[in-house]
């Protein structure tokens, strides 16, 4: 094997509990916070999704000082300015935040600020190191999409570039992950689809990423399992906390796979349909992941590796070569979004033809496009999308005809 390196990072502390979110006491209290400031959205406010948390730890000691409820859905660096000063003017020494992908960056990039003070786009991109202890940090997802809870990745939105800024760093990291599945009961069927097509991408860009690694490999074939399982049921039965609590679980390890091993073409494909047609994250992703693994398929050792998510699928035979095995992962994505009724093609989502070539300059800018398989040009992705726009599968290669 050639040398290689890679580094692997989680977070030091996961809870999985029916009911966990609100025995948060003590835990808080090891952590050393005795001020914390609770940092949301209003929607999950007033859902009463805080109120057992928040009483939990009360119970043990550390006092809540007050509660960030400003988060909107795409945070930007606006937002966490205010985040910042409501903890410095209130004296928090901890943070707990409660909510998905949005509120949980948020809290990340309130410690930087929290620390570095100055503007945040100085941070961005490079490796994040503190200079300073970073507060304590407590995540409870609200939706089983991202795993941020889990992840040393924050995304947040340069509002006046209207920009994605990424940050990056072992210190964002939260101190502890907690995953309750009766805080995603109430997610609706849509945002239950949305979200699950996000954990399910997460794993299998890990896997197809120029970066995998052996720990993220086991960690996003796990998740591809649970997602195949449980997805659908959270989907048709929301108040299934079993199957609910398996896609927790696997929104944590698809999102401490993809952030180790990196993204790739299906997200680079779908950030800009968030910025410009502002088609939900999880929608977009899941929509252009089939597309994108057909693409794939072309390049050297990417069947290979998509057997193994047919494989976590079920749906591998031993007697199928790695191509068959591959196809049948494809068809089955496809026919989750169809079942979880996402739109199937960019023109069923709204897409404008006269913007296509625009999106198309957008997609090769991403830096998601780094690390993904053979490396694509401008013509390739522009194949890929037109397939995307008309809903058209990519044909199988024909095949070398054996001779006996
Ligand atoms: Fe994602």
């Amino acid at each position: 094997m050639d040398m290689y390196f890679f580094e692997f990072k989680m977070p030091g502390r996961t809870l999985c509990w029916d009911g966990g979110s609100g025995r948060i006491g003590k835990p808080m209290q090891r952590l050393g916070g005795s001020r914390v400031l609770v940092v949301t959205d209003k929607g999950v406010r007033g859902a009463g999704l805080i109120d057992g948390v928040i009483e939990g730890i009360e119970q043990a000691g550390p006092r809540i000082v007050g509660v960030f409820d400003e988060v909107p859905s795409d945070p930007g660096i606006a937002t966490i300015e205010s985040c910042t000063r409501l903890a410095q003017e209130l004296e928090a020494d901890a943070l707990v935040s409660i909510g998905g992908g949005s509120s949980i960056d948020t809290a990340k990039a309130t410690l930087i600020l929290l620390c570095e003070g100055g503007d945040l786009r100085d941070y961005e991109w490079n490796e994040y190191f503190a200079s300073c202890p970073v507060l304590p940090h407590i995540a409870i997802p609200t939706t089983a999409g991202t795993g941020s809870e889990a992840t040393h990745v924050a995304m947040i939105t340069d509002e006046g570039r209207n920009r994605k800024l990424m940050y990056q760093g072992g210190d964002l990291i939260p101190s502890m992950a907690v995953l309750d599945p009766r805080m995603t009961i109430s997610l609706p069927p849509a945002m239950t689809a949305a979200t699950g097509m996000d954990a399910l991408t997460h794993a299998i860009e890990a896997l197809h990423s120029t970066w995998h690694q052996p720990i993220t490999d086991g960690l996003a074939q796990q998740a591809i399992g649970l997602v195949d399982l449980y997805l659908e049921r959270c989907f048709n039965d929301g108040a299934d906390v079993f199957a609910r609590m398996n896609m927790l679980l696997a929104a944590n390890m698809g999102g401490v796979a993809a952030s180790n091993s990196f993204i790739g073409i299906v997200h680079a494909t779908a950030h800009p349909l968030g910025g410009l047609f502002h088609i939900p994250h999880g929608v977009a992703v899941g929509m252009m992941l089939p597309y994108c693994m057909e693409m794939n398929l072309a390049y050297e050792g990417i069947p290979a590796i998509y057997r193994k998510v047919a494989g976590a699928m079920g749906l591998a035979r031993e007697s199928d070569d790695d191509e068959a095995a591959s196809r049948k992962a494809v068809e089955r994505v496809r026919g989750l979004v169809q079942s979880l009724g996402l739109p199937a093609d960019l023109k069923a989502a709204g897409v404008p033809a006269d913007s296509i070539q625009a999106y198309i300059d957008e997609v090769m800018e991403d830096r998601a496009m780094m690390v993904t398989p053979g490396n694509p040009g401008r013509q390739e992705v522009e194949e890929l999308i037109s397939r995307a726009y008309q809903g058209r599968s990519q044909p199988r290669p024909p095949k070398a005809s054996h001779s006996l």
